[in-house]
């Protein structure tokens, strides 16, 4: 038997329940990856708690739940392609990381192999978050000479945008509550307070203004973008909500350019990119790892311990 999170009805952290499953084997193109990290994402209990998103990704119930992952592979279908036994590995299953084993199809576009230097901790939470970031940033054509608003900077997809946009060559200004600004300068980018009045803060900040945005939170940045003078097109939204005003660009982490998860592991292995993770919880604790991501207040990513 093998251990998962579950749930057989749509809810909020109270559905997800801990279950002993039998263990899966790898069919022959599969190989069978055993978990040891798997980060949380808004997405995560969205799908839970909204049907309509559950059917977007095909996921019916009984369900199972999370996306990202990391482990070392320990069983390889006789036919599976491209990973061996024992390989390290971080990847994306939609609504089935959080349990013991997670099996993936080869060839897998969303299996990755860890580099030497990068614990499971830090590597299951990169795909959705890293991936999404740099989308957000490549869809508006973020360069060098840039002054850029992050909208939602010290979540788990604005800790990948703030340093990738700075890699880039930007100046950075992100948005947050007043208690997170030391830790977005830490990042490296310019802290400004989110919130009524945000258009003023940033001409105060930036009096010869900004050229591009990309709002990871809800639609404030980029209204108050547009409302600064950004083209549309400079302009990028990730999360679900009213469509974004016209010619404002929406991203997620399926249009990331191939090669982008790489370049993002590369940049954590050389230290170019840190990874804060704000707490780890034991799998016993997933509805509380939930709850606590729910509340929209991390900085940094969270990962579930199996
Ligand atoms: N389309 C895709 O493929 C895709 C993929 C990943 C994520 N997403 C979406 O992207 C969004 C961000 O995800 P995430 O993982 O970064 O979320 P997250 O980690 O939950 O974001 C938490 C951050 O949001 C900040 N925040 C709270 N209220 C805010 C407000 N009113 N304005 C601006 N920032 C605020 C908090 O800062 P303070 O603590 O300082 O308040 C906190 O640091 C979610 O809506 C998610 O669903 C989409």
């Amino acid at each position: 038997m093998s251990k998962a999170v579950r749930y057989r009805r749509f809810g909020g952290p109270d559905v997800l329940e801990l279950q002993e499953i039998p263990e899966p084997h790898a069919a022959p193109d599969e190989v069978r990856v055993r978990v040891t990290a798997a980060g949380l994402n808004p997405m995560d209990w969205q799908i839970t708690t909204q049907p309509a998103m559950a059917a977007r990704f095909g996921i019916t119930l009984p369900a199972g739940f999370g996306s990202d992952f990391a482990g070392v592979v320990d069983e390889v279908g006789a036919e599976a392609t491209g990973f061996a036994t024992g390989d390290r590995v971080y990847g994306a299953a939609i609504g089935r990381s959080v349990a013991d084993f997670v099996l993936v199809k080869t060839p897998a576009a969303t299996l990755w192999p860890t580099p030497e230097g990068i614990g499971d901790e830090v590597a299951g939470v990169l795909p959705v978050s890293g991936l999404t970031a740099s989308a957000a940033l490549a869809t508006i054509g973020l360069r060098t000479g840039d002054t850029v608003l992050i909208g939602g900077a010290a979540g788990g997809v604005g800790i990948f945008a703030v340093q990738l946009a700075k890699l880039a060559g930007a100046r950075v200004l992100g948005t947050s509550s007043e208690g997170t600004f030391g830790f977005l300068r830490g990042l490296g980018a310019e802290p400004v307070a989110y919130g009524p009045g945000l258009a003023d803060r940033v001409r105060a900040l930036a009096p010869e203004g900004i050229t591009a945005a990309a709002d990871l939170f809800g639609r404030e940045v980029a209204e108050t973008a547009l409302k600064l003078g950004v083209a549309p097109e400079r302009i990028s939204v990730v999360a679900d909500g009213p469509a974004p005003p016209p010619g404002v660009r929406k991203a997620g982490a399926l249009d990331a350019d191939p090669g982008a998860m790489e370049r993002i592991a590369d940049a954590i292995h050389s230290g170019e990119i840190t990874v804060p993770i704000a707490a780890t919880f034991p799998v016993e604790q997933i509805r509380e790892a939930v709850t606590t991501q729910a509340q929209r207040h991390v900085h940094g990513k969270i990962v579930i311990a199996l």
